[in-house]
């Protein structure tokens, strides 16, 4: 899984298992679809094989500037779904990335190492607000390095993603190899895990882009929607004019999609969908989708309740995660501190004679 582990004695020795590290932004209604399929059932089924380190991205959210109370209290609801999507704090350290403040030290250090051109060809930066009339910020456009930054520090082996995080993960790759080369090996270099199927979940009104909780809408199922509003955002799907049931991305988006979907959720291949649905109308087909969705989040929904009704103990889970998260930071950034060059605080600069 990994290309390079620590070789310095003054990091922590090669761990027994592999290390995962994933993220995810407390932003939006809830989860949504893609979040779930793209990302977090990977997370949930890595715990026993690997050590895994999983953390709410709320520096990453500040780039939508949120309203504050929102953001505390998401940040909070957004832990409770992690949990009632399986993610085990028994076995994950599950963290808010603020808690720790070497993220952003070390975004900084390795922000120095970025070219300007190179994170400007950032999809995501380009599409979310290179335009100057867009209001972009700088935090828009550092946002890929602070990434790069919650990766390495954990001296992750794999992240687990869905396909639009690929540039990002590439970026990081880069920064790790660039900061080796000049200061001594110090990072391992991250692979990214991307599912075969589900890492692109489409918007079921805009089937050409990303289902997204930036944008919501009734394209977007969320994890927390009520059994009946699945049924309907289902029901009222973008398809095409035709009537059968075919699995075509370029000719059929939307119902491939939905088969996507449909295959997911069920674990059920794309091709016993599509023999299932032979000859069958689009209404018939989009009521299966639907009770499948509905099926996968009703436990969701109901754990989530329970996790909600004790705040305490979310709080109490994200100290813990920040606590156990925090030795493995506290080790990279030692020794990023020290092999920078940065005087350590301890020392006693002379006194001039
Ligand atoms: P975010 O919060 O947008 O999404 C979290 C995860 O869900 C995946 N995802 C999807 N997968 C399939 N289909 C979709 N429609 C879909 N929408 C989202 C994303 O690929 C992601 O894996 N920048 C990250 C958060 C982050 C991060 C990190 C991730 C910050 N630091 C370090 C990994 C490692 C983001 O905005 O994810």
């Amino acid at each position: 899984m990994s290309e390079s582990r620590l070789e310095s004695p003054s990091l922590a020795a090669p761990a027994a298992r592999p290390r995962v590290l994933s993220g995810i932004r407390p932003t939006g209604a809830a989860f949504q679809l893609g979040n779930y399929l793209g990302a977090v059932r990977h997370w949930a089924a890595m715990q026993d094989e690997a050590e895994c380190f999983f953390f709410l991205a709320d520096l990453h959210a500040l780039t939508e500037v949120p309203d504050p109370e929102r953001l505390r209290a998401r940040t909070r609801s957004s832990a409770a779904e992690l949990l009632a999507m399986g993610v085990d704090p028994a076995r994950s350290a599950v963290f808010a990335q603020s808690h720790l403040p070497q993220h952003a030290e070390l975004a900084w250090v390795l922000g120095c190492l970025t070219g300007f051109g190179e994170a400007s060809r950032m999809t995501q930066f380009k599409e979310k607000g290179a335009s100057s009339s867009s209001g972009a910020t700088v935090g828009l456009f550092y946002y890929p390095v602070l990434q790069a930054a919650d990766i390495l520090m954990y001296q992750a082996d794999s992240v687990p993603i869905g396909e639009d995080q690929r540039q990002h993960l590439e970026l990081t790759r880069d920064l790790a190899q660039r900061f080796n080369a000049r200061y001594g090996q110090t990072f391992v270099v991250p692979g990214p895990y991307v599912g075969k199927a589900g890492a692109r979940i489409k918007d079921l009104q805009e089937p050409g882009r990303k289902m997204s909780k930036t944008i919501g809408g009734a394209g977007t199922l969320w994890v927390l929607d009520e059994p009946k509003v699945l049924m309907k955002k289902v029901r009222s799907a973008v398809t095409d004019t035709g009537r059968e049931v075919v699995f075509d991305v370029d000719a059929k988006p939307g119902i491939s999609n939905l088969m996507t979907i449909l295959s997911e959720a069920s674990g059920t291949p794309v091709d016993d969908v599509q023999q299932r649905f032979a000859g069958a109308g689009y209404g018939d087909f989009k009521a299966a989708v639907a009770d499948a969705v509905v099926e996968l989040f009703a436990p969701v929904r109901a754990r989530y309740a329970e996790l909600m009704s004790d705040p305490g103990e979310l709080d109490r889970v994200l100290a813990d995660g920040a606590a156990r998260a925090g030795e493995v930071a506290e080790t990279t950034m030692a020794a990023v501190r020290d092999r920078i060059g940065l005087l350590p605080p301890s020392v006693r600069v002379p006194a001039p004679l």
